[in-house]
């Protein structure tokens, strides 16, 4: 690492240590090194196989019953099938345990990813919002119950709610799907609270979550990025590090802990 990148991580830690609500705002770019693909970019899913048309929950909405047909028979595209399999086999990498451990340390409040992935919460992380929703889960679209897949037991298809009879579908988000109103309310509550974000592995450019940081920076906090290219936010943010998160945050995290004397 070099100096500059060196005084980058440190004023960086410095920010993280002096802020008294910090939160992340999580995309792809985390989990790439876990061998999951981003989706823009060179190999990207959507650089691969075209951006998924806007019409996917309007197309869900009108015949919920080929939704399942569709998802029960399996993946057919060979880069969504490749995609799937990447997800399957990952495991948290070292930019998801040090996001956990600054949340351990009571440093970092809240994730906010955008993520599907479920690495936060496999590699320790407790208080993680789901902007874009868990592949590992299903979601009633009226009352927003969530199961685990494996917990959700029905042969009938479209499942119904147990709860409130609605329809049942996977939790993760669909283009065209508003975001779940609960977990909105809940990003807007974590970055209405935040006077520090460290940004982390997304091209800031889908909605709403690419509009956190810049709430944040309006209400005066303070904007860490980390990513390997520049995004919209570079220019505005008081910290840029071009790196690999799962370098990065390890180093960011022990000089926070120097910083605060935390954890030996
Ligand atoms: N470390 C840090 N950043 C990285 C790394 C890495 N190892 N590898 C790639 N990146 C950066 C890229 O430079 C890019 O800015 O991660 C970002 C990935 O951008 P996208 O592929 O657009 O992913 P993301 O920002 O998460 O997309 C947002 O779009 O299609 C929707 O639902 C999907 O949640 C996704 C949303």
């Amino acid at each position: 690492m070099n100096k500059d990148e060196n005084l980058a991580i440190d004023s960086a830690a410095r920010l993280i240590a002096d802020s008294s609500y910090v939160v992340a705002l999580v995309g792809s770019g985390l989990s790439v090194e876990s061998g999951i693909p981003t989706f823009r970019g060179p190999g990207g899913l959507w650089t691969r196989v075209g951006e998924p048309s806007m019409r996917g929950y309007e197309d869900f909405l009108s015949n919920p019953k080929l939704w399942w047909e569709n998802q029960l028979a399996g993946e057919t595209d060979a880069a969504r099938i490749e995609f799937r399999d990447a997800i399957d086999a990952a495991k948290p990498n070292a930019g998801h345990f040090a996001l956990a451990e600054l949340e351990q340390l009571g440093v970092l409040q809240s994730i906010i990813t955008q993520n599907i992935d479920d690495l936060h919460s496999v590699a320790g992380s407790r208080a993680v919002v789901e902007i874009h929703g868990n592949r590992t889960k299903l979601r009633c679209i009226g009352c927003e119950g969530r199961w685990h897949r494996h917990e959700f037991k029905t042969d009938e298809y479209p499942p119904e709610c147990p709860d409130c009879g609605d329809l049942v579908k996977g939790d993760t988000v669909m283009f065209g799907e508003p975001i779940p109103p609960g977990v909105l309310q809940e990003c807007i509550r974590e970055t209405g609270r935040s006077d520090c974000m460290i940004v982390i592995g997304t091209s800031a450019t889908v909605y709403p979550a690419a509009s956190f940081p810049h709430e944040v920076k309006q209400s005066g906090g303070v904007l860490i990025e980390i990513n390997t290219n520049s995004t919209p936010l570079t220019n505005i943010a008081d910290v840029s590090i071009q790196g690999q998160s799962g370098e990065v945050l390890p180093l960011i995290v022990e000089r926070v802990k120097k910083i605060g004397g935390l954890g030996s």
